[in-house]
């Protein structure tokens, strides 16, 4: 083995330890970083809570090693769940299913659902595995919310996890800059028609390919729901909550705008001697900007971005302006972040 891969499997051993032992990690994940507890130890789970600010009745996702993992923390599981988990685990899907009973509140919110997620990336997986290692015949689940303040925007990197947290959290595990860049996408199987609760990297398109693929394969005896994905809804007492889908999260604490075309000239010229942190996909500079510049390319878009909210937050800046991208399925995730981090100023 060599020097690093030694020194990896060395903080991977002491991150199972402190997760046993009920304390805090932070978790590298192909989305972005999560604070990372026990799912099983309340005393640990209520550590992320406090960590975060985060209200109690919010859910956390149950991150787990394989799929066949989801027995332990599921019941009722729909073909169509089996389904996406075949597609696209691991990977950056979370699945929202009906909780086993021993599922604590704290990690549901009280709900009768749970959401799981296997990740794709090696070390959260070498840490899920190891972990479940030291619990033969018992659930081995580890519950992790992005690792930012509650509301702010999701960490993309070990230091920015170091920068939200501090020595509050015991040991912050480095596997470099997230590859996916924003939260995972979140579908709700837990009642007929699967619906998406959180758009992200795998988009709706992908996943009713999927589930159609297995429709049309196995022909069912009786007539089954349709397989077009039901469209995200407006939350309401019925719906479960989502963090996430508070208008306001993933807020940089700049006023931000979003703007297309046109507005973005537009909104440019009006703002006087303001000095304004500007993410465009044109390489022309303005006096009175710096100058972020933003890809084409929906994946690299999307990788980038926190990194550059949080630049762009810290760079001194009256106004945060972004030019918006286009619209589509594959730009559903980086536009949904966009509107709420635009949604935390008093601009818009
Ligand atoms: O990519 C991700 O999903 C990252 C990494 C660390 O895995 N995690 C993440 O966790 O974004 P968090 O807590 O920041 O966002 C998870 C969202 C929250 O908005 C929460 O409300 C929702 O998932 N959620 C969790 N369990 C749920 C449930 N049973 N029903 C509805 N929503 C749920
Ligand atoms: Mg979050």
């Amino acid at each position: 083995m060599s020097a690093r891969a030694n020194r990896n499997a060395a903080h991977i051993a002491r991150a199972i330890a402190v997760l046993n032992a009920g304390g805090l990690i932070g978790l590298p994940t192909e989305t972005v970083y999560g604070l990372a507890a026990d799912a099983s130890n309340p005393l640990a789970v209520a550590k992320i809570f406090a960590a975060k600010g985060r209200p109690a009745d919010h859910p956390v996702i149950v991150h787990l090693a394989n799929a066949q993992q989801i027995r332990d923390w599921a019941t009722d599981i729909p073909d169509a769940a089996w389904t996406l988990a075949a597609a696209f685990w691991p990977g950056p899907l979370t699945l929202i299913l009906k909780r086993a009973p021993h599922v604590l509140d704290a990690v549901t919110g009280g709900q009768a659902t749970v959401g799981l997620r296997v990740p794709s990336h090696p070390m959260a997986h070498a840490v899920l595995a190891g972990f479940a290692a030291t619990r033969p015949g018992r659930p081995a689940g580890i519950a992790a919310p992005s690792a930012n303040q509650f509301g702010r925007v999701s960490p993309t990197t070990a230091q920015h996890v170091r920068d939200e947290f501090g020595s509050a959290v015991e040991l912050v595990l480095d596997g470099g800059a997230c590859e996916v860049g924003i939260e995972s996408t979140i579908i709700d199987c837990s009642a007929g028609t699967p619906r998406i609760l959180r758009p992200g990297f795998i988009n709706a398109d992908a996943m009713a390919a999927a589930l159609g693929d297995v429709l049309e394969g196995n022909p069912p005896e009786e007539p089954h729901p349709p397989t077009v994905l039901a469209k995200p809804a407006a939350t309401s007492a019925a719906t479960p909550r989502v963090s996430g889908s508070l208008d306001a999260h993933y807020a940089p604490r700049t006023p931000t705008i979003v703007a297309a075309g046109p507005e973005f000239a537009a909104a440019l010229a009006a703002q006087g001697e303001k000095r304004i942190a500007v993410l465009s996909f044109s390489t022309t500079r303005v006096p009175n900007t710096r100058h972020w510049l933003a890809s084409t390319q929906p994946s690299i878009y999307a990788h980038n971005l926190y990194s550059h909210l949080r630049a762009m937050d810290i760079a001194a800046c009256d106004l945060i302006l972004v030019e918006a991208p286009p619209q589509g399925p594959e730009w559903d995730g980086v536009n949904d972040r966009l509107r709420r981090a635009a949604h935390g100023s008093q601009f818009g």
